[in-house]
């Protein structure tokens, strides 16, 4: 709304049609490199201190070098395919009740599967306007036991695997994004099967 306001108001920029449609959908991308600052630093509730806001501000270039290796890679077509994976099927569930597709079992891309269950564990440990976060263990049995839809029994199996490590990252670990990790941790040992 504001750029079309501003296209009306002013020349000055030059903006095209283009310009306005791919500005309002990259814009969900702005805080992209937020993954690389430690969930106690964003979610701290009272002030940063000076260290923790130089990391905070880094999370610009940070999320800038993520677009560039994305962008200069050789790999180029195969991290957009993963991304448009990601994007699109990471609320699909393994008994097809997910949506937008309703896709089932391995249909749904293994690297939407990884990532909709580092979703759903972050959604219930996280406090949200509606909901007060779930401790870890509450989080595990739920996904465990199918309270948040289905998901592959491979995968739940390494989530039980890893969930000791998990926790003790997720909670006591100040350093790097533990969901990144996890995801990882995730990926490589379902490669590893
Ligand atoms: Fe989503």
């Amino acid at each position: 709304m504001i750029l079309h306001r501003l296209v009306k108001n002013t020349d000055r920029y030059g903006l095209s049609k283009e310009d306005i449609s791919f500005i309002s959908s990259l814009s969900a991308l702005h805080d992209i490199g937020k993954i690389t600052v430690a969930e106690g630093i964003l979610n701290k509730p009272g002030k940063l201190t000076t260290k923790e806001w130089e990391i905070m501000k880094a999370h610009t270039v940070n999320g800038d070098s993520i677009l560039d290796s994305a962008s200069n890679s050789d790999d180029h077509e195969k991290l957009m395919q993963i991304a448009h994976e990601i994007v699109r099927s990471h609320h699909e569930r393994w008994d097809g009740s997910g949506y937008p597709d309703g896709l089932s079992g391995d249909m749904i891309p293994i690297s939407a599967q990884v990532v909709s269950i580092a979703d759903v564990y972050d959604a219930l440990t996280s406090n949200r306007c509606y909901k007060k976060a779930f401790s870890h263990e509450t989080a595990v049995r739920m996904i465990c036991e199918g309270e948040c839809g289905s998901f592959n029994s491979l995968l739940t199996e390494c989530f039980r695997d890893i969930e000791p490590e998990l926790y003790s990252k997720s909670f006591t670990d100040s350093g790097e994004d533990y969901l990144l990790d996890y995801a990882t941790d995730m990926a490589d040992e379902m490669l590893a099967q």
